[in-house]
């Protein structure tokens, strides 16, 4: 209490002596910066954010001072602040604020600085740490300190410009020799240290470094602003520095700080310097590169996708890397043979090439790197469903040198993104990582990894991304490899989640040794299969009624799509084994069938698990519609394709079904595959003569529908038939 009884009222004083000298135009920012990073520009505009005057010393200079994150180095920085302090050394009126800026952002304004600097009583302030680096054994120099951080760093000096200048003015070494040594060494030394009336912000007031203090901060969200907060000096620090290996740390705070993200109004700059297509003269060029690691359920479908993007197609080159022989070839032949012209080009390498996923990912990625017009590397896994045909524009537009689409597994956490890394670089949960995935935080997010689908600029990968083989590094994952690459270089990643793209599919449990394979994806993934085999009216029997009723209690409604049918005969042509329409039957319990059919039961091809749960997610509702009070159980033993031809058998007899009730699915086209068929029931004289494909009829089985096959009386005719709660 007294304490801040006592800040009160040193506040107040300083208040109006601020008032009095405008300290804010009182505070100079100096920087060095030898290129513009990403980090660069953040690191400006929350500086811009607060209206800090800054000067940029070094830009365009060539870099010698070393590679810093690794090693000691950075005498450069002196150097240059050494130069600039020349010009300022008299200005005793002038703090000057030294950092660094490819690592660093302003989380408060001049003015809280200005007056936590008056409170630290000194004329020159160092942020401080918790580790000793680059000399250990200088130790035992530091004066002690009941708590807070004893250790100088020199990402942050704090001072009046004619201290700093002296302190500076020290400087004789090389651009390559250890700044922070030459900072130590001075501060250690206690006369110089008193001379320049030195000290450290050993409790993070206005300088937080975050290694070795990432568990001590925390986000404290406010109304229009985010701030880091110190839990264990109860501080709002001013300046938050990722030093060390914290850079990704910073990262995910620069995400909300100081203003990137809050709840009350979102996104802040998700809409600044976006890129207007519409004023472009014409569409950048865009190399798709498209990699098949592994055999992929609805492929086809993917490259569907590709060809209904929203995009000038003589923009687009394809690469497509295809490592599954055999199987997924077929598929690329055919996409190739349709659709070879429609692109810009079209380039396949194949298994035969002996390419490691490393080694095709980076072929596909020079190739944008070699040609100076490709505007964009867009690659892409196969098991990424792009449901919004819009994605590339919106990447383009977003221009950030490296951002992915979010695209999540359906109705699960699992996302082509990581929030954060755990120690030894592989998945960690970040605090916002689940609001992401969900979209309950929007917006244009930095983030350490991302794989199966992103967008490159072309320009990036000439500079920053210059080298060839971002995929191959050490034993890491080839994404993996490419996602630390580009960390090292300083290139920020940034997933949007902005709208909906699409999401991922799940290659897992893909057994390919069946004829038409996606037909057993109903379980493992379940929207891709709805989207391919369920007849796109289907979901408007539940909002427009769209069934009829052609007898009574018949009831008749779309189900299956063209390819549902197509695929569901195939696989049974493909097994071939028919019945034969035999009243000796071994498939079932008592070995004889009164009313036979010419068939082959689901069972037979190993697909009744798969039928029956098809059962229950898509006839149970219908069934629930129109004989509303009834529950069905959804089971059924007997499940059946049945063949019709005048060669074989081309009608059943009139019969009872030994079910509550059966469906009964058109598998083909009456006219153009066959002639003839149909259903009619007895006790209602009722016949239905023209069945259509991919619909199912639906009656009870017992008792009132006593009901016989019509003839076949050319061609083949397909029906799938299901007796439901026996
Ligand atoms: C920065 O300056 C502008 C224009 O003078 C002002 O509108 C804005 O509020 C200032 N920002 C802050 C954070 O003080
Ligand atoms: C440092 O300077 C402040 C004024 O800025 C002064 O009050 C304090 O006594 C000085 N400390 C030392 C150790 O000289
Ligand atoms: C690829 O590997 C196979 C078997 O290892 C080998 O027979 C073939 O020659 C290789 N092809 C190329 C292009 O290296
Ligand atoms: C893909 O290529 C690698 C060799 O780089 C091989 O080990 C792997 O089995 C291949 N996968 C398939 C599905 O062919
Ligand atoms: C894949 O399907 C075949 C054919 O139905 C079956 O024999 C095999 O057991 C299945 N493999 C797996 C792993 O389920
Ligand atoms: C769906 O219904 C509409 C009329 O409501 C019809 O025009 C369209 O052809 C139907 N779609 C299919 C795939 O049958
Ligand atoms: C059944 O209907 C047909 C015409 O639809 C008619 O010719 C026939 O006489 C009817 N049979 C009976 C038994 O009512
Ligand atoms: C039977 O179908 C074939 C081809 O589908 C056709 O050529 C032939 O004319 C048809 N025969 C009759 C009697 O309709």
């Amino acid at each position: 209490v007294q304490t801040s009884l006592v800040g009160l009222v040193c506040l107040s004083i300083r208040l109006w002596k601020f008032v009095c000298l405008s300290f804010s135009e009182k505070l100079l920012v100096l920087t060095v910066a030898t290129e513009e990073t990403d980090g660069f520009h953040r690191f400006m505009q929350s500086a811009r954010y607060f209206n800090y005057t800054v000067k940029v010393l070094g830009m365009g200079e060539a870099w010698k001072g070393g590679d810093v994150g690794r090693s000691i180095g950075g005498g450069q920085k002196v150097r240059l602040l050494k130069e600039a302090m020349e010009a300022l050394a008299d200005q005793e009126d002038l703090v000057v604020l030294s950092v660094d800026s490819y690592d660093l952002i302003f989380a408060g304004g001049p003015e809280e600085i200005l007056r936590k600097f008056q409170q630290a009583n000194h004329k020159v302030l160092f942020a401080a740490e918790g580790l000793i680096w680059p000399d250990k054994r200088l130790a035992d120099k530091y004066p002690s300190i009941r708590s807070g951080k004893r250790y100088l760093n020199s990402g942050g000096i704090i001072g009046y410009a004619p201290y700093i200048n002296r302190v500076v003015s020290q400087w004789n070494l090389h651009d390559n020799d250890d700044d922070q040594l030459f900072y130590t060494k001075i501060y250690l030394d206690p006369l110089r240290r008193e001379t320049l009336n030195m000290t450290l912000d050993h409790k993070c007031q206005i300088f937080q470094n975050l290694n070795g203090a990432v568990d001590e901060v925390l986000l404290k969200f406010g109304t229009d602003r985010v701030r880091v907060r110190n839990t264990v000096y109860d501080s709002l620090p001013v300046v938050v520095h990722g030093n060390g290996n914290t850079k990704m740390y910073l990262n995910y705070m620069a995400n909300y700080v100081p203003n990137t993200w809050n709840y009350e109004h979102g996104c802040s700059h998700c809409d600044d310097d976006v890129v207007d297509l519409s004023q472009l003269k014409e569409y950048p060029n865009v190399l798709v590169g498209v990699f098949i690691e592994q055999p992929t359920p609805f492929l086809p479908e993917f490259f569907q996708r590709l060809l209904t993007l929203d995009y000038p197609k003589d923009k687009l080159k394809v690469f497509v890397h295809n490592n599954v022989s055999v199987y997924h070839e077929k598929h690329i032949q055919k996409f190739w043979e349709e659709n070879r012209n429609v692109f810009n080009s079209f380039k396949v390498v194949g298994p035969e090439e002996n390419l490691s996923q490393g080694e095709a990912r980076n072929m596909g990625m020079d190739l944008c790197r070699k040609d100076t017009t490709c505007a964009y590397y867009f690659s892409i896994d196969s098991d990424v469903m792009l449901t919004n045909r819009q994605t590339l524009k919106l990447l383009i537009e977003q221009n950030r040198k490296i951002i992915g689409p979010l695209v999540t597994r359906h109705s699960k956490l699992w996302s082509n993104f990581w929030g954060a890394l755990s120690l030894d670089g592989y998945y960690a949960r970040s605090e916002d990582y689940v609001d992401i995935v969900q979209k309950k935080r929007v917006g244009v997010w930095n983030i350490p990894y991302m794989a199966h689908v992103y967008m490159v600029k072309g320009s990036t990968l000439r500079n920053e991304l210059k080298e060839r083989n971002y995929f191959v590094l050490e034993k890491l994952d080839p994404d993996m490899s490419l996602c630390r690459n580009a960390r090292e270089m300083g290139v920020f990643m940034y997933i949007t989640n902005r709208h909906d793209f699409g999401r991922l599919i799940s290659t897992a449990n893909y057994n390919i040794s069946h004829y038409n394979n996606d037909l057993w994806q109903i379980y493992e993934n379940p929207v891709d299969w709805k989207e391919k085999y369920i007849h796109k009216n289907y979901s408007k029997i539940f909002t427009e009624n769209y069934m009829e009723e052609p007898c009574p209690d018949v009831f008749w409604f779309p189900v299956f799509s063209e390819k549902a049918c197509d695929e569901i005969v195939g696989e049974m042509e493909h097994y071939g084994t028919w019945s034969g329409g035999r009243h000796m039957d071994k498939r079932i319990a008592g070995g004889y069938e009164t009313v036979p059919t010419d068939d082959i039961h689901m069972k037979q091809i190993g697909f009744d698990k798969e039928w029956l749960h098809f059962i229950r997610e898509f006839i149970s509702p219908v069934t629930l519609k129109v004989f509303s009070g009834y529950y069905t159980k959804g089971y059924a033993v007997m499940n059946f394709v049945v063949k019709y031809t005048p060669e074989r058998q081309a009608y059943l007899r009139p019969h009872h079904d030994s079910s509550t009730f059966t469906i009964n699915i058109a598998l083909n086209n009456k006219d153009t595959d066959f002639q003839g068929g149909g259903c009619r029931f007895h006790r209602y004289n009722c016949s239905i003569n023209s069945p259509r494909k991919g619909w199912s009829f639906m009656h009870p089985g017992r008792l009132t529908h006593l009901h016989e096959g019509l003839p076949t009386t050319n061609g083949t005719r397909y029906i799938a038939v299901s007796f439901i709660d026996p």
